[in-house]
């Protein structure tokens, strides 16, 4: 009986239940990144090359501000989709590499850096300060291309397409 009382607290103190629902959560915080992160790509492959020729009638300075905004505020969204229960890739679930956890303020300080040029380029494209937009455009590219060059791991098959796509070069202007 005393043995029966005793498996039964070991039972409920690993409640599988409770287990398994904050293992669905960390999987569901890591597709919202994702998704998050597929948003602000989306932008920017529009943004970039209005910025480059600005001649696409089907686009205009005001989408170009608000997709400005609204890369700005996906990363500010996405600065807490990162708790430690989402380091699964060695479950395959994430891209995410471990190493974020280890040197978690340099990750943070990279984020930082991509916020603080998504603000800018907001600011230059509101002043139609063009110099200044061709600038952040390329601090941004560079932002976003750094953190994914040490924290996002690539399957070689997924390297080929992806390579030049979020590599961080989104205008020529950049060096
Ligand atoms: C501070 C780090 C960091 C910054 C800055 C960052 N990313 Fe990411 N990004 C990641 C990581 C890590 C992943 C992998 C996420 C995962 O698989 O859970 C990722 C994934 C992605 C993905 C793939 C999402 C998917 O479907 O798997 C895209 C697209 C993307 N990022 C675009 C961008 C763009 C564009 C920028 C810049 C405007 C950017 N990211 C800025 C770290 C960053």
């Amino acid at each position: 009986m005393k043995n029966l009382i005793i498996l039964i607290s070991f039972l409920t103190l690993i409640n599988p239940s409770s287990y398994s629902s904050e293992f669905e959560k960390a999987k569901d915080t890591i597709e919202l990144r994702q998704g998050v992160m597929q948003g602000i790509w989306a932008r920017i492959k529009r943004l970039a090359p209005f910025i480059e020729v600005d001649n696409n009638l089907e686009y205009n300075e005001q989408l170009a501000k608000q997709d400005a905004e609204d890369i700005k505020l996906l990363l500010k969204k996405s600065l807490t989709l990162w708790p430690n229960s989402t380091n699964l890739s060695t479950k395959n679930l994430t891209n995410a590499t471990p190493a974020i956890w280890a040197v978690e303020e340099y990750f943070n300080k990279l984020y930082k850096d991509a916020l603080v040029s998504a603000e800018n380029l907001e600011i230059a494209l509101n002043n139609s300060d063009w110099d200044k937009v061709d600038i952040e455009m390329c601090n941004l590219g560079n932002a976003c291309g750094t953190c994914h060059a040490s924290f996002r791991r690539l399957l070689t098959s997924q390297l080929a397409n992806e390579a030049s796509a979020w590599s961080g070069k989104y205008i020529n202007k950049c060096n």
